[in-house]
């Protein structure tokens, strides 16, 4: 399908749009939203998001009413994902991903572009084409596709997802964009999304900032020289996405560390955003009301950081609601209880992580 037939179908998909994941009125919103997270952030000039799925929003009607209760901004948390959206070459799925716009646009929503490329939802068909020839037209046929069509609803694109590698000492990620291009696939990627869409915003995503250890002092030190090489050589990045995956078992976040790291990027002409916070619990014996409380102070002492500094402009979390989190397959498959990692609980009710989020962004 061109671009352009691909945009007009998701406009048209506005007009017929889903039953299942029908809106919410107005003064239903109103009545709710008082001590909403979104509305705490935009008392600080920031807003407030969350990752989604269509699936569970679509199922899930107390789900459907957290997210639009607290949220000023969604990201699609997996549906925009290029194996989702071409598991098979020439074999798009773009319905998933059409059904969040489309709630997106009828909700009045703003939408996070989650993510253009990506190691680890690079379908297999795209490594294997890499490795036999180093053809870009395939990522640029991939960028046309989904950034056109997507054009006029994506506010913010994550162009690269996690382009640093984990280990120590060893960056950039060695992904097969790196083998086939070389680094400056980053770059290219940027420029290639900044002709499609000239509007958007465009973001590099990355995780593991926060602690002080060998490793993400490397990382932090890693990003920003990523960061400095863009900047001369022009590359069209307005953003920075900080994913913010808390873990108890790394110890405290310090401000002497992370501030100055923030400052360096916002120094730069970036902004940032938090775009993936929750937080890994390590003792799930404790009595839930010990766990609920690090879960919150982690977050609390997390955000007074970042929100001092001006460049940051709003927080998502990964999910809204432990039911859905993704840390459950982590916790799940360690034979613990759910993982309450997230601001509202299995059952949607507000927990302290909750209060301390928006305490930090009413603050
Ligand atoms: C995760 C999703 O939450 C999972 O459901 C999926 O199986 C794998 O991807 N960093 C990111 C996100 O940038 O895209 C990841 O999302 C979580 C880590």
């Amino acid at each position: 399908m061109s671009g352009d037939l691909a945009r007009r179908s998701v406009v048209a998909g506005l007009a017929a749009a889903p039953m299942a994941l029908a809106a919410v009125g107005a003064d239903q919103l109103s009545l709710t939203r008082p001590q909403c997270l979104d509305q705490a952030a935009r008392g600080r000039n920031r807003y407030f998001g969350a990752a989604v799925r269509a699936d569970q929003l679509g199922l899930d009607t107390a789900l459907r009413e957290c997210v639009l209760r607290e949220c000023g901004w969604i990201t699609p948390e997996i549906h925009m994902k290029w194996d989702q959206l071409q598991p098979r070459r020439g074999w798009w799925t773009f319905t998933a991903a059409d059904a969040l716009v489309v709630f997106a646009a009828q909700n009045n929503l703003r939408l996070r572009g989650h993510t253009l490329l990506w190691h680890q939802s690079t379908p297999r068909w795209v490594a294997s084409a890499l490795r036999r020839r180093r053809d870009w037209r395939i990522v640029s046929d991939h960028l046309r596709e989904v950034v056109l069509r997507y054009r006029d609803h994506v506010a913010v694109w994550d162009v690269v997802n996690e382009p640093l590698d984990g280990r120590v000492g060893r960056y950039p990620r060695p992904n097969v964009f790196l083998s086939a291009f070389g680094p400056g696939y980053v770059a290219r990627a940027l420029r290639e999304a900044a002709e499609l869409a000239p509007d958007a915003r465009l973001a590099i995503n990355e995780y593991g900032f926060e602690y002080v250890n060998a490793d993400e002092d490397e990382r932090r030190a890693a990003f920003l020289s990523l960061l400095r090489q863009l900047k001369a050589e022009g590359a069209p990045l307005h953003e920075v996405g900080i994913q913010a995956h808390l873990d108890l078992g790394k110890g405290p976040t310090y401000p002497e560390v992370l501030k100055p790291f923030l400052q360096a990027i916002a120094d730069m002409g970036y902004r940032i955003s938090i775009t993936e916070l929750d937080v890994r619990e390590r003792e799930f014996r404790l009595p839930v009301r010990e766990r609920d409380r690090r879960v919150a102070d982690a977050v609390r002492a997390y955000l007074d950081i970042v929100l001092e500094v001006d460049a940051v402009d709003g927080v998502s979390t990964w999910g809204i609601a432990d039911r859905y989190s993704w840390l459950q397959e982590i916790a799940i498959r360690g034979r613990h209880g759910p993982n309450r990692g997230l601001p509202l609980d299995w059952d949607f009710r507000r927990k302290p992580m909750f209060w301390a989020m928006r305490d930090a962004l009413n603050a």
